[in-house]
């Protein structure tokens, strides 16, 4: 028998079903397996954070060195990433944030203008194309073709119509793409190119499964960070996305001084439960997001033989990074928008229309739970 410390094998159904989140909650399927949070219960280190927070009954202004000192979790933003990715960020240059699409919003408001193009990888994580659509900007996007993106055709358009931001999802939610050095070294020489402000959305770095590495993108160079912001947190990889804390580095100074010369209290102040837990995380959370990554790579070899026993036909690729399952199952035969008929045989998942017209016939699974629960979610798809 496996050993199971943090007690991520042996999830209980109605325990999950008893939350009143969203995953469980919104739909009211069965089984959940839709939007990007985990069914395990979070690191300890986190639980003891939070509790002495609760027992000192400590719920008015943090102390954390003046109104707007940056947050102890964000002072060790710059170690973590020395550390676990080699990338030294700027002191100097890291703002706390609520979350991370605020800082892609914030990025995009001051560092673009309406009618500007943006470059998107498609499919694409839905707030970015809402993103986009709202704010008034273009899509200019890049597709996958032949199973590899098609950098020739956003070349073309680039300089027909130019852009001013490209949004980088690295690793990329929906397809679990991890790019690697040769392909951001060719979207930093585009970047470069078309003179664009890149904003590498990094949330989902620390899942990059075995086998594969993560390279954060102002990593490249002196010259590739000088036009780059990266965003992040801690709340994919140990799942606090409830809580609302995270961090922008702003390498690229126009984004810095912009974010600087918002008036005070602009973007809101971090909440003091988000940054005891995501320093919980970042300073004792390891082991337990060691175990997670050894379930998670297991779930997701085992979805391949789940989907071919279970849904012979759907087309499924595991992720190199996120617990994300991007299924084509346009050769079953289920319509444009196959989640609409899971839904109706028990399981919730993400439509994959919502991410673009390469999802159509697509769906996205979150296939963060237990092996045991991950197999009675496929059986149920089946119907
Ligand atoms: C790529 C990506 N960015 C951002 C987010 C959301 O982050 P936040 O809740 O901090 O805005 C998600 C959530 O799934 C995501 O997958």
């Amino acid at each position: 028998m496996t050993a199971d410390p943090f007690g991520l094998r042996s999830l209980d159904i109605d325990a999950l079903r008893a939350k009143r989140g969203a995953k469980w909650r919104a739909h009211g399927a069965d089984f959940s397996a839709w939007v990007a949070d985990m069914d395990f219960p979070v690191a300890p280190a986190i639980t003891v954070a939070l509790q002495e927070v609760i027992d000192r009954n400590e719920f008015g202004y943090p102390n954390w060195g003046g109104p707007y000192a940056r947050s102890p979790a964000a002072r060790l933003f710059a170690p973590r990433m020395v550390e676990r990715f080699g990338w030294e960020p700027r002191d100097d240059r890291i703002h706390d944030l609520i979350d991370v699409i605020q800082g892609v919003r914030a990025t995009v408001h001051h560092l673009s203008a309406p009618g500007d193009g943006v470059v998107l990888h498609l499919p694409a994580y839905h707030p970015f194309l809402h993103t986009i659509d709202e704010m008034d900007r273009c899509l200019v996007p890049v597709v996958p073709v032949d199973g590899a993106f098609d950098y020739d055709s956003l070349e073309a358009e680039l300089a027909a119509r130019g852009a001013s931001v490209w949004i980088l999802c690295h690793p990329h939610n929906p397809l679990g793409h991890v790019f690697e050095r040769p392909e951001l070294e060719r979207i930093a020489e585009i970047a470069d190119r078309f003179d664009l402000t890149v904003i590498s959305d990094e949330i989902h770095a620390d899942l990059t499964m075995p086998g594969s590495i993560h390279i954060p993108f102002e990593s490249l160079g002196p010259d590739v960070s000088a036009r780059t912001v990266t965003v992040t947190s801690a709340s994919k990889a140990f799942n606090l996305a409830g809580l609302r804390w995270a961090v922008l580095h702003a390498g690229s100074a126009r984004a810095h001084d912009a974010l600087r010369s918002l008036p005070g209290h602009y973007l809101g102040a971090p909440n003091l439960m988000a940054v005891a837990a995501t320093v919980a995380a970042w300073t004792d959370g390891d082991g337990w997001l060691g175990a997670v990554i050894e379930v998670l790579d297991e779930n997701r070899a085992a979805l391949a033989d789940l989907l071919e026993a279970h849904l012979p036909g759907a087309v499924y690729t595991a992720p190199d990074a996120t617990y994300l399952a991007w299924i084509d199952v346009r050769p079953l035969g289920l319509g444009d928008d196959p989640a609409a008929i899971f839904r109706e045989r028990g399981v919730d998942l993400s439509p994959g229309p919502q991410f673009g017209p390469q999802g159509v016939g697509h769906v996205r699974l979150n296939f963060a739970t237990s092996p045991h629960l991950l197999e009675e979610t496929v059986r149920v798809m089946a119907g």
